[in-house]
């Protein structure tokens, strides 16, 4: 593989001042966020990019792309069913595809490392085509539960074998010709409708999924910008349709990848707590899907002003401008939990600094993320001297000066790093985090970025 092409950056991150980020990071009091924070990719995008414009016909160019973990196993997984990806010395990347049904086996097992959508999304493309592959993952992908997609795809005739529990290593040999999709999710799930829209592409007919509430559409929007035929329509009772027309031809289409929403969620909320904070956010990807916790903060009373929102490539950006503000707790509705999935552990962060309870329900799903993110969440702040209750499908925190000086670990989970770093920022005394090299599957220079507009990071000791 050359340098061209989806290597792993190192771990780590380093600061301006050449400093060494490494795996264990403290955090600790400043003087307030300020100046340009630049977020990088959404993730979201970013693996589909990869993944489409490897199943289309010509070269796809992306720029923007995260060049995170995660999307570059993605990356080089895609490579490896056969896809061309390169990229380019202006930083954007050339893809070129093989269409819907080109893809081969691959001659080693795929190891998405940390990812669950690559691996979920690229288990769906293999389920579509008359291939073979082995799919692996770090222990934190692998003990989390692959039989929601699985179990779909086997009814659109692939043959799974899988570790006991339907967990990782899943080996998957698609189908010959696979039947059309008609399938009701129990979960609202990007990765579990992804999967079986991209197995769906090689089917004769129209496939047809319903989830019990919309989650976030990228797959939808990017297949329509490729070409294919895809409806949606959220029904009376909240339940998202969507159908999708078989047997298509994607053609190669440029993207332009937006800023993540799910990325700025924690400058976003570092400033909003820090002191003295003022901080411009430019180009965040605005999809009503994604934006949740924005219009969860400013319901809490977060000085957050929307402005420039404009189309970019296909998709809705917007330039955010936060500043210090004055949270109060509010019960956020379960129907918005799939519009900010990934934004609870940072909003159990900002919940502990807000007067009152925050009161979160309806988010069962987190138990099954990277972490068990409800008890992963309580138990840390718990530790830091905060007050969480929680249950099997909620979380409610109690607002009140937080003590730090602990040491947390991130357990595999970048969100977890990142939300018990900022916590750092407004507890009493410092805390630490160990596992940092995780923060590299999404955001890659997070601890630079931050001390880049004024942050407190500093590399610790430790494991
Ligand atoms: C994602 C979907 C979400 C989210 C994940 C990214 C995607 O998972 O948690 O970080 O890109 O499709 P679920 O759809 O399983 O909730």
């Amino acid at each position: 593989m050359s340098d061209t092409t989806p290597s792993a950056p190192s771990a780590g991150t380093t600061s301006s001042a050449g400093q060494l980020f490494g795996e264990t990071i403290m955090s600790g009091q400043h003087g307030g966020l300020g100046g340009q924070f630049d977020v990088p990719g959404d993730k979201s995008i970013s693996h589909r990019s990869f993944i489409l414009g490897g199943m289309a016909i010509g070269t796809t160019r992306v720029t923007g792309i995260l060049e995170g973990d995660d999307v570059l196993a993605t990356g080089r997984a895609m490579q490896a069913l056969g896809a061309d990806i390169e990229r380019l010395p202006d930083n954007s990347w050339q893809i070129t595809g093989v269409g819907t049904n080109g893809l081969v086996s691959p001659d080693a097992p795929l190891d998405l490392g940390n990812s669950g959508t690559g691996v979920r999304l690229l288990m769906g493309v293999v389920a579509g085509q008359p291939i073979t592959a082995t799919f692996c993952g770090d222990e934190s992908l692998s003990k989390r539960p692959m039989a929601r997609v699985t179990d779909p795809l086997e009814q659109m005739g692939a043959k799974v074998t899988s570790r006991e529990g339907g967990r990782l290593p899943v080996t998957i040999t698609g189908a010959e010709t696979p039947l059309a999709a008609d399938h009701t999710s129990k979960v609202a799930s990007a990765q579990i409708k992804s999967a079986v829209l991209l197995a769906a592409l090689n089917a004769r007919g129209t496939s047809i999924i319903r989830e019990p509430h919309a989650s976030r559409d990228h797959t939808e929007s990017m297949l329509r910008h490729f070409g294919a035929s895809v409806r949606q329509a959220v029904q009376e009772d909240d339940t998202h349709h969507i159908e999708l027309d078989g047997e298509v031809v994607l053609k190669a289409a440029d993207i332009i990848v937006p800023r993540d929403p799910s990325s700025a969620a924690f400058p976003m909320v570092a400033a909003l707590l820090t002191e003295g904070s003022d901080l411009h956010i430019p180009g965040i990807g605005m999809n009503p899907l994604r934006t949740g916790l924005i219009t969860t903060l400013i319901e809490m009373g977060g000085d957050i002003t929307i402005s420039n929102e404009r189309i970019e490539g296909g998709e809705a950006v917007a330039d955010l401008h936060v500043r210090h503000s004055q949270l109060t707790g509010i019960d956020v509705p379960p129907e918005r939990a799939a519009s900010m999935i990934d934004e609870y552990p940072i909003l159990a962060i900002a919940a502990t600094q807000a007067h009152g309870e925050t009161r979160m329900t309806g988010v069962a799903e987190l138990r099954v993320k990277e972490t068990d993110r409800i008890a992963v969440v309580a138990d840390g702040i718990a530790a830091c001297g905060g007050t969480v209750r929680y249950d099997e499908d909620s979380m409610t925190v109690t607002g009140a000066p937080v003590a730090g000086g602990v040491t947390i670990a991130s357990q595999h989970d970048h969100r977890i790093a990142m939300s018990f770093l900022t916590l750092g920022m407004v507890s009493q005394n410092p805390i630490t985090v160990t596992g940092c090299g995780t923060i590299n599957t999404s955001f890659p220079r997070f601890a630079e970025l931050m001390n880049g507009c004024g942050a407190n990071l500093t590399a610790g000791t430790g494991a």
